[in-house]
């Protein structure tokens, strides 16, 4: 017998706040991660996965990412929520996104949290943004940038524009978190807009 078939207009979680899964992994570049999160956590549900690398980075870059407002995973809990299809969110951005879980994410080994909770916001359509740190990019880096991309992914990379003339480091980052915050659908104010030479 079904029940319960008004759900649509009664079940709470299609009035919820917003709710993003957030991944860290060990690229350089973990201050994208600490930005994001200190934009993100005020106005929606952080679920948080470092991994085991970015960890280590985030220690030797200086950053620290837990914070009691915003509920983390462990990267090797494959049973969290956020590992399941059936848990709703609004999109997932792995930041800064190293080569080695591109490769994961392309090729759909889901053997940690991140890459699982990447696996399932394909197949479930979501947003799922791919932020890479690596310089020069091998073929291989490449060839997996258009298979992500293929596979619903967003690509981008962790290189800020110039035209709104940085004066700090935090200014070059935020204009690298708007573009993100842009693609999540997030409303926000970190960078000036291009809006033309003589504006
Ligand atoms: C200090 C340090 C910096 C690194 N920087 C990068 C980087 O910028 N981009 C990248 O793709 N890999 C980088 N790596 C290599 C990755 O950390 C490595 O491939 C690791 O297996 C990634 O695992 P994860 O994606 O599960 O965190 C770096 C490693 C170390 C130790």
């Amino acid at each position: 017998m079904i029940q319960n078939k008004n759900t649509m207009t009664t079940n709470p979680s299609y009035s919820r706040k917003r709710r993003f899964v957030i991944a860290v992994t060990g690229a350089s570049g973990i201050i994208y991660a600490h930005r994001i999160l200190e934009v993100l956590a005020p106005v929606a549900e952080i679920h948080l996965i470092i991994s085991e690398t970015a960890s280590l980075i985030a220690r030797d870059e200086g950053i620290t990412l837990k914070n009691p407002e915003i509920i983390t995973h462990e990267n090797q809990n494959l049973a969290a929520p956020v590992a399941s299809g059936s848990f709703l969110h609004d999109g997932m951005v792995i930041i800064p996104c190293s080569c080695k879980t591109l490769a994961a994410v392309t090729s759909g080994i889901s053997s940690t949290l991140i890459t699982r909770s990447a696996d399932v916001t394909l197949k479930e359509r979501r947003p799922c943004i791919l932020l890479l740190r690596e310089n020069p990019l091998s073929r291989v880096h490449l060839h997996n940038m258009i298979e992500a991309h293929d596979a619903g992914a967003t690509i981008m990379m962790a290189n800020p524009p110039f035209y709104h003339h940085p004066q700090t480091i935090a200014d070059l980052i935020d204009a690298v978190i708007a573009r993100v915050l842009d693609h999540l659908g997030v409303d926000h104010t970190l960078s000036t807009r291009w809006s033309g030479f003589d504006a």
